[in-house]
């Protein structure tokens, strides 16, 4: 039995995605082969994925990288200078003037890794950073991996345990199940937005004591699936509860450029940590991860991410920074990472289109945000909480009795079952909560809404005509 179904024994349905994201693909080819359905093409909205939803990229990553690929465009003088200027920049950092050689550095291009922590100083206020705490790897999940790898060990009680949010991540579980470590769940208060509760982090370790050996806290800010984003008061009293319990904190930032909610704002755990004076700055062990697939580039499938590794022992971080030796990590990612972090500044040929197209994201995010949860609480039977920041929603789903014991007659999850009957009779594809860890029965789905309004619409449309059938079939 795996580790994640000791400690929850009711976290299920993990591998789901396979299951539903090949009912997806069958789908797919039956309507190529011809297949009449009642919609023409699958909508798959069940990740974080704001391309696979339609979202264009933003040009000027694309530019530098096209130019980076085929330099022969540094002289098409159709593309902006300062896209020509920063691609053969970064061709210059490459080995070899290519991007088709080997980096050298197993931890990252040296000039990407500065490009970074310049970016973490100035998006905290101008405290330092340094490259030399920077590890980039393809994709921050792959980073994550690496961290729990590092970190797993012994087995039974001894076994290394991580304080993991309820609901999670949905790749998460799998995460600490193939690296041998056990889920540790704290559950995050959907009565209050989904917000992280001290009595619920102190009662999730004191019950996982004796069961295993917890070393480390996860938390994901803004939340991925939940949407909440974490005011400095609370952010202080994860950092202080770390603190006192000797955990390593891992803090999972990469909807840090979508926070979209009132009076809201990202803060990082890196700058309060650094703002709480050095009886924290320099005792707690912070890894924090931030990625390409964060909300407004959604270049997921480029597969590239870093992480800030604060106070880790030197030769635990030297061990670290050796793991992707001697295999160096895809160099494309690696440029998209410098673009990312280092965007066109007001003056520069690209600003106004770079400006237009985030501000453009960043619009759809928030009018969809609000649209989805405004319609999916008029549903009979569905209470949507709010989303302040990420790319989904999380609704509750109130199934009717005779459907629960129906999924269980088959040996489903209930809300597994609603997702494949969704996906079947209109084509959308979205995520059970049980992959996000949820407790039966306390059913939810997850969709991501950062998708182009007319696609939103349609998700919507069609989601609506099955709810209302599903309940009409069993009042
Ligand atoms: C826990 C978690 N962290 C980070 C990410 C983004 O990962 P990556 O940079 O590997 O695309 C995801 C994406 O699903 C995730 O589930």
């Amino acid at each position: 039995m795996s580790s994640v179904q000791e400690v929850n024994p009711t976290v299920r349905g993990i591998r789901a995605p396979t299951s539903l994201q090949s009912l997806a693909a069958r789908i797919r080819e039956e309507i190529k082969q011809g297949a009449q359905k009642p919609f023409r093409h699958v909508i798959d909205v069940s990740s974080g994925d704001p391309h696979r939803a339609g979202m264009a990229p933003i040009s000027f990553v694309r530019q530098v990288l096209a130019v980076c690929f085929y330099p022969n465009l540094l002289k098409d003088e159709g593309l902006p200078l300062d896209v020509r200027q920063r691609a053969q920049q970064l061709l210059g950092v490459c080995t070899g003037g290519s991007v088709g050689s080997y980096s050298s550095a197993c931890c990252g291009i040296p000039y990407v890794l500065k490009s970074v922590a310049e970016f973490i100083m100035r998006r905290d206020g101008g405290m330092s950073s340094h490259p030399e705490d920077i590890i980039f790897s393809n994709g921050s999940q792959k980073g994550l991996m690496m961290i729990l790898h590092l970190m797993a060990s012994g087995e039974g009680e001894t076994q290394t345990g991580v304080l993991i949010p309820m609901p999670c991540p949905h790749t998460l579980p799998v995460l600490l199940d193939d690296n041998g470590l056990t889920l540790v769940p704290y559950q995050l208060m959907e009565d209050r937005g989904w917000a992280v509760d001290l009595d619920e982090l102190r009662r999730a370790l004191k019950a996982a004591r004796g069961r295993c050996e917890p070393r480390a806290i996860y938390i994901s800010n803004p939340g991925n699936p939940t949407g909440h984003v974490q005011d400095r008061k609370t952010i202080e009293e994860v950092i202080r509860f770390a603190a006192t319990e000797g955990l390593v904190l891992l803090a999972d930032e990469m909807y840090q450029d979508s926070v979209h909610g009132q009076e809201k704002e990202f803060i990082s755990y890196n700058k309060v940590l650094f703002d709480m004076g050095n009886e924290y700055s320099e005792a707690v062990e912070l890894i924090s991860f931030h990625s390409l697939s964060s909300a407004m580039m959604g270049e997921c499938g480029l597969r590239g991410g870093y992480m800030e590794v604060i106070n880790m022992d030197p030769a635990v971080k030297k061990h670290l920074k050796s793991m992707q030796c001697p295999l160096s990590p895809a160099v494309i990612p690696q440029l998209a990472l410098e673009v990312m972090v280092n965007p066109p500044t007001p003056g520069d040929p690209s600003y106004g289109t770079y400006y237009q197209e985030i501000l453009h994201s960043q619009t759809t995010l928030s009018a969809n945000t609000q649209r989805a949860c405004e319609f999916l609480n008029d549903l009979p039977g569905m209470n949507c909480q709010p989303a302040m920041g990420g790319v989904f929603l999380y609704p509750c789903l109130h199934l009717p009795p005779q459907m629960i014991d129906k999924a269980k007659m088959l040996g489903v999850e209930p809300d597994v079952l609603y997702c494949q009957k969704l996906l079947e009779e209109e084509g959308v594809c979205l995520g059970p909560g049980c992959e996000n860890g949820q407790e039966d029965p306390n059913y939810h789905i997850r969709l991501c809404v950062l998708a182009p309004p007319a696609t939103l619409e349609e998700i919507l449309a069609r989601l609506r005509s099955f709810h209302l059938r599903l309940l009409d079939k069993f009042p």
